[in-house]
């Protein structure tokens, strides 16, 4: 098969879908690498170095999907890349089928075979896949460090000449993939860490990186059958937003990745948290995307109110395209060799996670979510 990776076109995007090292890895197994010119510069991955692993350079990137059996990429297609796909290839990438239906409705019309990076399923035998892991993982990092390098303080406790500093006192909310991540990395940083989730069974694991577990009632239920957190009631998030009130006064930094998958961020820091906490405190909003875990949060910006500086930073991973690129990369390598059989296609439709994860196929919708959304926007 033709293999294309696709130069990212997103403002902002440094990420590349393939690199080097997995190029090579397909071309070993007899597959054919096209790389448009360009596409892995921003991450550090030149021309030349995809050239040594065996690919073949493309500037003119029309020709390139004109070429294409699969293509490649990390952000949603343009209309351009999709118009210029052949009939019945194959995409995959980070899709977010159910925010963009008319992208979806493109992809049917070219009878395009997409496959949405974040749609892998959350299970054992597709971890190796998970994009949206591997991402959160990166931004997880990434925003502990974004918090310490913007506040006046150090994070470690210090004793030296002039005087002892007391540690930073960190608040993690949302201990999931990103939440965990940002909680071990503020520990390494030396910082005290409380963090809160609404699914009991995390505490263990918070508690396992020397963090403290903000401690209230939870109420059955918090959690469904696939691991993840159901919508909580207003009474509850009343409760919650209680308890993370006491603690993040204290608090130097608060790092938020509270989601319910589909859901709204629920809105757990308000207006009067943040004049309580202490002046030249740090917030950083990882749930941005979906409006943000604070109330005052602009997603894609960073502000400063009542002293305190709220940053809802939008797309993380890409201020970390080396590693960011190598981990996604790894996963659609794992998703490509799933996919495949002896060089080519091989697409059982009875697998939870080719199922799954297909967005269209064939002219026609699989992936459930996606369906309902546009049979509702019809009736
Ligand atoms: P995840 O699903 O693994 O974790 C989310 C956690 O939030 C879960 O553990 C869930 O139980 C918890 N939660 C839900 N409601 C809560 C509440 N009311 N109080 C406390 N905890 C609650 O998700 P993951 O992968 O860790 O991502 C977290 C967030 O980070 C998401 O909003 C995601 O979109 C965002 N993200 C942002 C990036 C950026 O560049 N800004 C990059 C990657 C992820």
């Amino acid at each position: 098969m033709k293999i294309a990776v696709l130069k990212e076109s997103a403002e902002g995007e440094t990420r590349v879908a393939l690199v080097p090292e997995s190029a090579g890895r397909l071309i070993k197994a007899g597959q054919e690498i096209l790389v448009e010119s360009g596409a892995g510069s921003a991450a550090s991955f030149a021309d030349e170095v995809y050239t040594a692993a065996g690919a073949r350079i493309v500037a003119d990137k029309a020709a390139l999907l004109k070429e294409a059996d699969v293509v490649l990429k990390v952000g949603k297609p343009t209309p351009d890349e999709i118009a210029g796909m052949r009939e019945g290839a194959v995409l995959i990438t980070f899709i977010y089928p159910v925010q963009n239906p008319d992208l979806v409705m493109q992809l049917v019309t070219r009878k395009i075979t997409s496959f949405s990076m974040d749609a892998i399923p959350r299970i054992s035998r597709a971890q190796s896949m998970d994009a949206l892991s591997s991402m959160s993982t990166v931004a997880g990092y990434k925003a502990v460090l974004l918090a310490a390098a913007r506040q006046g303080k150090f994070f470690p406790m210090l004793t030296t000449a002039a005087g002892t500093i007391a540690p930073a006192r960190a608040l993690i909310l949302g201990a999931g993939v990103a939440g965990l991540q940002a909680i071990a990395t503020a520990r390494r940083l030396g910082a005290i860490v409380y963090a809160f989730d609404v699914r009991p069974a995390v505490k263990e694991q918070v508690e396992s990186l020397g963090a403290k577990f903000v401690e209230m009632d939870v109420p059955h239920g918090a959690e469904d059958k696939g691991g993840y957190a159901t919508e909580q009631s207003e009474d509850f998030i009343r409760r919650e937003m209680e308890a993370i009130h006491k603690v993040a006064k204290d608090s130097d930094v608060i790092i938020t990745t509270a989601l319910i998958p589909g859901k709204p961020a629920p809105k757990l820091i308000t207006e009067a948290m943040l004049k309580d906490m202490k002046p030249g405190s740090v917030v950083i909003d990882l749930a941005s995307e979906m409006g943000g875990n604070c109330e005052l949060t602009q997603p894609g910006k960073e502000i400063i109110a009542h002293d305190i500086i709220i940053n809802g930073v939008l797309n993380v991973p890409a201020s970390m395209p080396i590693h960011a690129s190598q981990m996604y990369s790894r996963n659609v390598l794992t998703l490509l060799n799933h996919l495949t059989r002896d060089k080519a296609l091989n697409l059982d439709w009875n697998d939870e996670i080719t199922r799954g994860t297909c967005i269209t196929h064939d002219g026609n919708i699989l992936h459930g979510p996606t369906k309902a959304v546009l049979e509702a926007a019809v009736n």
